[in-house]
Parts: C-alpha cells; sequence; structure tokens
C-alpha cells in the first residue's frame, strides 16, 4: 500500500532529521503503539534507540521470551530487559484495594525506567507511541484521572525530571493506521493484531492480594486460554479473552480425593472502543475444552466459571 510506504518514509525522514546523532529511549510494552514506535525509530536510526522493557512479573506467560525474541533476536534492537519482578511483588505485599495496586504497580514502574536510564548512555530523546486519539483525548480532559487511565507506559513527569524531549511519531495517526504501518515494517499479526493489555497487567487480575503462587496459578490458566483462543482464531475475533484469579476456594475431586482449590474466571468480550463490551457467544465445545483443560492441567483449581456480564454496567476488568 503506497500510502503507508510514504507516510513511513516521510516520517524516517523526520525523526532523522530531528534526532540528529542523539540517543532516544523508549519504554516497550509489547503492545501495539509502543512496537510500532520502536520499529519505525529503529528503521530511522538503528542502534541509536535503545529499548527499555521492564517485567513487572505480572505479565503473561511467556511474554518477555517474546519481546526478546522479537525485538533483540529478529531486528536487532539495543534492547534492556530489567527483571523487576520481585521489586513490584514486594511492594506490592499485602495490598488489595485495586486502585492502590494499580498506584504502586505505575510509580515503581517509572521508578524502575528511571533508574534504567541511568545505565544507558546520555540520551536526548523519550520515545512514546502516543496516537492521535491520545493526544484528543489529554487535550480534551486534562487532568481527568479517567484520561490516564491508559498511560502508565506514558511516564508522568519523568521528562522534565530527565530532561529529555519527547518524540512521538505516530501522534497523527489513528489505530488503524498505526496497525498498517507496524505492518509494512514487518511487524507479526501477534504484536499488529495483539488485544489490548492493561498496564498492570496480570496485577488487576489476580483479585486483591497479589502472591507469586496466585500469579503462576493464572499465568497458566491464562495460557491454556490463549493457546485454544489462537489455535480456534477466535483470539482475532473477540476484543480481548483472559483469565481472571479469584480468591475463593471451591470443593473439587481428584481420584477419590477431595480438592479445595482456586477458582479461574473466563472473560472474552467483543467490543469496538472498550466503552461498551458484550460477552462472546463461544461454541460451547471451545468452552468444554478450555474448562477441562484448566482444571486438568493447572494445579490448585478446581473450577472454572464463565463471565457472562456486559460493560455496563460491568466492567471489562474484574478490578
Ligand atoms: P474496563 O475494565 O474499564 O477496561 O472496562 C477498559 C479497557 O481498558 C483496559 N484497562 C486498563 N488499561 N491500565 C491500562 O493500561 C489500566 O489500569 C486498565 N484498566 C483497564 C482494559 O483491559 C480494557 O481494554
Amino acid at each position: 500500500d503506497w500510502t503507508t510506504k510514504d507516510y513511513i518514509d516521510h516520517a524516517v525522514e523526520e525523526i532523522r532529521k530531528t534526532v540528529g546523532k542523539s540517543r532516544v529511549i523508549l519504554g516497550l510494552s509489547g503492545g501495539v503503539d509502543s512496537s510500532v514506535a520502536a520499529a519505525l525509530i529503529h528503521k530511522a536510526i538503528g542502534k541509536q534507540l535503545t529499548c527499555v522493557f521492564v517485567d513487572n512479573g505480572l505479565l503473561r506467560k511467556g511474554e518477555r521470551e517474546a519481546v526478546e525474541k522479537l525485538y533483540g533476536d529478529h531486528f536487532h534492537i539495543d534492547l534492556r530487559v530489567v527483571d523487576a519482578s520481585k521489586l513490584f511483588l514486594r511492594r506490592l505485599k499485602g495490598v488489595e484495594e485495586p486502585e492502590q495496586k494499580r498506584k504502586i504497580i505505575g510509580n515503581t514502574f517509572v521508578n524502575v525506567f528511571e533508574k534504567s536510564l541511568k545505565t544507558i548512555g546520555h540520551a536526548k530523546f523519550l520515545a512514546q507511541g502516543t496516537l492521535y486519539p491520545d493526544v484528543i483525548e489529554s487535550v480534551a480532559i486534562g487532568n481527568n484521572p479517567a484520561a490516564l487511565i491508559k498511560s502508565h507506559h506514558n511516564v508522568g513527569g519523568l521528562p522534565e525530571r530527565m530532561k529529555l524531549k519527547l518524540l512521538e511519531p505516530l501522534r497523527e495517526l489513528f489505530k488503524d493506521e498505526v496497525r498498517a504501518v507496524g505492518a509494512e515494517l514487518g511487524l507479526p499479526r501477534e504484536v499488529v493484531w495483539r488485544q489490548p493489555f492493561p498496564g498492570p497487567g496480570l496485577g488487576v487480575r489476580v483479585l486483591g492480594e497479589i502472591t507469586k503462587a496466585k500469579l503462576d496459578v493464572l499465568k497458566e490458566a491464562d495460557a491454556i486460554l490463549m493457546e485454544e483462543m489462537k489455535t480456534t482464531e477466535w483470539y482475532w475475533k473477540v476484543w480481548q479473552s483472559f483469565c481472571v484469579f479469584l480468591p475463593v476456594k471451591s470443593v473439587g475431586v481428584i481420584g477419590d480425593e477431595r480438592n479445595y482449590s482456586w477458582v479461574i474466571a473466563v472473560r472474552v468480550v467483543e467490543s469496538i472502543d472498550a466503552m461498551t463490551a458484550d460477552w462472546t457467544r463461544l461454541p460451547y465445545d471451545l468452552l468444554q475444552r478450555i474448562s477441562n483443560r484448566i482444571t486438568n492441567e493447572v494445579r490448585d483449581v478446581s473450577r472454572v466459571v464463565l463471565d457472562i456480564s456486559s460493560k455496563p454496567p460491568a466492567t471489562i476488568e474484574w478490578e
């Protein structure tokens, strides 16, 4: 598609002109926007771009490895992976309230990101995958915290503190245009058409207090759901599909043994813009396979339930 190619050529020129010989830092989340921004900037300035990926311990199973493989091995981007999972878990210990959890995760992210910058050579620019709708939203809504919901990778007051200039090469694009640019740059379907994933990650999908053990159970269950959604191609048809760890124990039976263990909720929704959503009517045989596999393959799960709530009044996430 020639318009996308033209756009890329133009953007590459602009980035080179703006950046000169300086270093650019980008916080890579693995989501569509930061991924496309990274690929585009990398095309323009190569090794002058350093990407930082923070492993907060709240990622889906295999997420970090996938990022390392794609950006490090395939694109040869200068990628720094910071394993901060222990720090996040320590700070989240004993915290049950969802907004409190979000705040801790967001603040810790900024702390870790800022600290990682000190190990990278002097940078002049901080790149972000800001899109046109984000630009409008932040102008229109100003300081409304709701507008900041998705902003945890838009690292607060950090650019000023670190004396970094913002580089936002996608700020004139809508989501579909960003996907086209990503595809043209060779990003795989897994990235270009990735489902949205909240900044606080599994932190808001383990209800109440987060522990390593609960996270491990959720990751295994969620990986099974993900695999079934992808092999049946349902993954690409829905808005989001994920598991939620319910801190509730229920009785089950394994052989002749009573098994008293956790409950996993399956949430699959359709939506246009996340403002409203409806639960997806997945085929019964698929639901059966998901449920059977989770109860059979994941230790400490005795029961799987399906969330059949629409938004509103429910939200997509459980916290
Ligand atoms: P809700 O649960 O409000 O979610 O219906 C709407 C969309 O936003 C995502 N979401 C978040 N994204 N940080 C994020 O970056 C958050 O704290 C957060 N909470 C919800 C959610 O996954 C859905 O796509």
